[in-house]
């Protein structure tokens, strides 16, 4: 018997304000035109000011868990990845596990890894299933990415938005093959070398504040577009699948020229490439589960489909995973 983690119920929230390209125009010196044309970016979501990373986590894990038909009781664990937790203790997992009424005992946790937070906890998250530590587990990328962009910086605060999505993951058996449902691969990484290109300005032990996003956009576009190919490419190859197997890619959506790169490199066409940063911007480890749910529930997403994940972001993290829904 082999254990498979199979993806059983998607949900996502985004905050009710929008702040569009214009809006930006009168607060830095920047225009729609250069957005849209150097990153795609038409609009974001910015959350309200009690709108925290837990309230907007909360939102998506209860959508999630009610597509799945399972209640806050059935859940064995809570992984929340995330750059802006409520609280620097306890774990904004804790947190929701606290207000959503999850069973006592159940494991919670928070994971740092920025844009690449949620590839990292579907594979903690995949591990602990396949090694029958839990069988129920809910992952999420949330962000208020809003909080820690300088807003008089326009190299930056034009790039990022607010948001949550969560996924269901539950253990099912399998037979080992590619052929069966859930993750069939996932494959993680990180360089700290390039640690400045992209960081927040402080940090609660250096300097007692969570900082400001800082990057060196054009080091990161290059790293991204490789780091995004090879992850996608490597988790194909893991899972035994061709390139032209895969029904859809669902990079981090950090920039468009990058999602179309990365797509070219993987030689797969633009219809079966999902974009959200047109509407959503960056929202780090938000942005996967964003996409994925987004799409699951317009319908173009179908029971059987093979998704190749792939993400990359500040460390430098990148990782990539391939489920069959
Ligand atoms: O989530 C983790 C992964 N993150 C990413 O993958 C982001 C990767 N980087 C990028 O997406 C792009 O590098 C950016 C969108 C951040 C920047 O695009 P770029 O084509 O690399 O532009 P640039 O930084 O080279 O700037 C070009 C020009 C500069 O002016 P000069 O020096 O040529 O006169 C900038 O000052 O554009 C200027 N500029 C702007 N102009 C209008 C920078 N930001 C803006 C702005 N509006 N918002």
């Amino acid at each position: 018997m082999f254990i498979r983690s199979e993806l059983i119920g998607l949900g996502h929230y985004l905050p009710n304000k929008i702040l569009t390209n214009d809006d930006l125009s009168h607060m830095v010196e920047t225009n729609d035109e250069w957005i849209r044309t150097r990153t795609g970016i038409r609009m974001r979501h910015i959350a309200a000011k009690d709108e925290t990373t837990s309230v907007l986590a909360g939102y998506a894990v209860e959508k999630a868990l009610k597509n799945a038909d399972l209640q806050p009781q059935d859940v064995d664990l809570l992984i929340v990845a995330t750059v802006t937790p409520d609280n620097t203790t306890p774990s904004t997992a804790a947190k929701i596990a606290g207000k959503l009424g999850f069973r006592a005992g159940a494991v919670a946790f928070d994971i740092s890894a920025a844009c690449s937070g949620f590839v990292y906890a579907l594979t903690l998250a995949d591990n602990m299933i396949r090694l029958g530590q839990v069988k129920t587990a809910v992952i999420v990328g949330a962000e208020c990415l809003s909080k820690i962009v300088d807003w008089t910086d326009r190299n930056t605060c034009v790039l990022f938005g607010d948001g949550a999505g969560a996924a269901v993951l539950r253990a099912v058996e399998g037979n080992g093959s590619n052929q069966d449902t859930g993750v069939l691969s996932s494959c993680l990484y990180a360089d700290g070398t390039q640690f400045e290109h992209l960081k927040t300005s402080g940090g609660v032990s250096s300097t007692q504040t969570a900082g400001f996003v800082q990057m060196n956009g054009k080091e990161v576009f290059k790293h991204a577009v490789i780091s995004l190919s090879e992850a996608a490419e490597t988790a194909l190859q893991k899972a035994g699948l061709r390139k032209e197997q895969a029904d859809w890619l669902v990079p981090h959506q950090a920039n468009i020229r990058i999602i179309e790169s990365v797509g070219e490199r993987l030689g797969l066409p633009q219809e079966k490439v999902i974009v959200a940063v047109d509407h959503h911007g960056n929202t780090s480890a938000a942005s996967i589960p964003l996409a994925l749910s987004e799409n699951m529930e317009s319908g173009r997403l179908h029971k059987g489909d093979i998704i190749v994940l792939t993400a990359m972001g500040a460390g430098f993290t990148w990782g990539g995973a391939v489920i069959r829904l």
